[in-house]
């Protein structure tokens, strides 16, 4: 058995890139993957009421995490695994192609200093990737307060319209679930968008896009900063 399964949070240094799915929950039940989970209340939620599936949430800042451990150990859902890690090295090197249900990605960094631009998570590289790790059929969630970031997902994902293509979300559906940052930003009134794109049938390109952007080299990896 492997000796992580049934341990809430992975530890890159006890692995080898790519993950084996099964080997780190111990069943074939689909994976879901949220990206920047914060605090860990929605991946805690969806867990709970979705005992069939697995969740890896990921989440950058180590304050964040821990919260996220701390939340995600005291509802006792043993269905989530939570990693320390950036999100898109997570996708580049650790995730399989093909071998995730869905990816959520709720209110990242809107970065809406121009000269910040560049941080936000919701670029060509992030599109190509989540491509490669959800198959057809799957699904990109995501929701921002953030008006012209959100006009910024939409154009990211109007220029890979041959891998995502929109789809109607209602409100009502028992899955959009809240985020401390959905209601944070509720609280304060802010108009809220969420939004979920369906995998088409269209081949991922099988190399990584990362190579033809600058990796983040402030964040240690298992293999070395900006490895
Ligand atoms: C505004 S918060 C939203 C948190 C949570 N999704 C929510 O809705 O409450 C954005 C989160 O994404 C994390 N984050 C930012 N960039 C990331 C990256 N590249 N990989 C993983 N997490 C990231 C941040 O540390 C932060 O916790």
């Amino acid at each position: 058995m492997d000796p992580d399964q049934n341990r809430l949070e992975i530890d890159p240094f006890r692995h080898q890139p790519p993950f084996d799915w099964r080997a780190l929950f111990g069943n074939d039940h689909p994976v879901d993957i949220e990206i920047g989970c914060g605090k860990g209340r929605f991946l805690a939620a969806i867990a709970e009421r979705s005992p069939a599936r697995n969740f890896l949430g990921a989440e950058r800042a180590a304050r964040f995490y821990r919260k996220a451990v701390a939340r995600v150990r005291h509802r006792g859902v043993r269905n989530v695994r939570l990693m320390r890690a950036d999100g898109l090295d997570l996708l580049d090197r650790w995730v399989p192609p093909a071998s995730v249900q869905r990816i959520h990605l709720y209110f990242p960094d809107p970065w809406p200093k121009k000269r910040h631009h560049k941080r936000r998570i919701v670029r060509p590289a992030l599109l190509q990737l989540a491509a490669r790790a959800v198959p057809p059929g799957g699904e990109f969630r995501v929701a921002t307060d953030h008006p012209e970031y959100r006009q910024v997902i939409r154009e990211q994902f109007a220029a890979h319209a041959e891998f995502f293509a929109p789809r109607p979300w209602s409100a009502e559906d028992p899955e959009r679930l809240p985020t401390s940052y959905s209601e944070k930003w509720q609280r304060a009134g802010r108009a809220l968008w969420w939004a979920r794109y369906h995998r088409t049938s269209a081949p991922a390109r099988p190399t990584s896009p990362l190579d033809a952007f600058q990796r983040d080299a402030t964040f240690p990896t298992a293999h070395g900063a900006g490895d």
